[in-house]
């Protein structure tokens, strides 16, 4: 039998824990609407606006060893043409004979027109030299999709194909947690702390998710790109750093923009 004091002491302990944890909830709601508000507040003033203005005058400004601007970079929709460009990347470019996402087709873009070497920017860190150029003129490309409706289109077989190794990749699980995207992205209603985690396995997690990347992250005081975003998620899936611009960062940008497909650009985003 228990003694008294043990008993006594249980039961303390239990108080504590119990109110502890209704402490801890009481704080998680007020720190969840504290977030909401700072949410609603900072939605007035998006600081990659600035970012964007800087990367419409990198957009045509002459530069690089060919001193060229990039006014004729063609993203998809001809030459020079920026409005809703974004919304219908990833898509299959006949002069790469790839899949780009929007920083493989910059990189693209910079080499032909610019003389740029893209492996520069590959072995660059990020918000560093040229790959900081790149997230600027990621800013502003964005930025002339805001509103449109994302439209990935899917008919060309190669398009296909990433959709379905993205789709594999996904799900694919690995590194010392055995986690895959889905262990963190797969479900409804997924959180991490405080983090809201979209289902990207759906349309309308995807679209949240997809249509409001590349994001300003108010936390880091940052402005990541997707290939950031991603990069950041290999790292917290304990996953070796995925190489910039590559055909699997670029197919998992498919698998979810596909899924997104019908939603709305919300870019560029903001984040906490
Ligand atoms: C261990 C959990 C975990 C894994 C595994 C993971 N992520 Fe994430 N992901 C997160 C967290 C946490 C956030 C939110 C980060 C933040 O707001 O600081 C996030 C955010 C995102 C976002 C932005 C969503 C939004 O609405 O802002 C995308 C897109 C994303 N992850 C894609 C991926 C992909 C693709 C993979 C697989 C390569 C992956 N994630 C693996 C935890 C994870």
């Amino acid at each position: 039998m228990k003694s008294k004091a043990m008993k006594a002491a249980g039961w303390a302990a239990a108080v504590g824990w119990s109110l502890c944890a209704s402490l801890a909830l009481a704080q998680e709601v007020d720190t969840t609407k504290g977030i909401e508000e700072y949410r609603r507040m900072i939605q007035d003033g998006n600081p990659a606006d600035l970012l964007a203005m800087e990367g419409d005058e990198i957009w045509t400004t002459s530069y690089g060893p060919k001193q060229q601007s990039l006014a004729q970079c063609d993203l998809g929709l001809g030459p020079g043409v920026v409005k809703g460009a974004y919304a219908r990347l990833p898509r299959y470019f006949a002069d790469t004979a790839r899949v780009q996402d929007l920083e493989s087709r910059l990189m693209t873009c910079m080499q032909t027109l610019q003389g740029v070497d893209p492996e520069k920017i590959v072995k660059e860190d990020f918000l560093k030299g040229e790959r900081l150029r790149v997230a600027k003129l990621v800013a502003y490309v964005v930025t002339e999709s805001q509103g449109e409706t994302i439209a990935v289109d899917t008919a060309h077989p190669k398009m296909q194909e990433m959709y379905e190794l993205g789709r594999r990749m996904f799900f694919y699980r690995a590194g010392p947690m055995d986690f895959s995207c889905a262990s963190c992205h797969g479900a409804d209603n997924q959180r991490i702390r405080l983090q809201d985690l979209p289902n990207l396995t759906k349309q309308k997690g995807a679209a949240a998710g997809w249509g409001s990347w590349p994001a300003y992250r108010v936390s880091a005081s940052q402005f990541w790109t997707m290939q950031h975003r991603l990069w950041d998620c290999f790292r917290q899936q304990r996953l070796a750093e995925p190489i910039y611009g590559s055909d699997a960062t670029v197919a998992l940008s498919v698998y979810m923009a596909v899924n997104a497909n019908g939603g709305e650009m919300m870019t560029p985003g903001i984040k906490r």
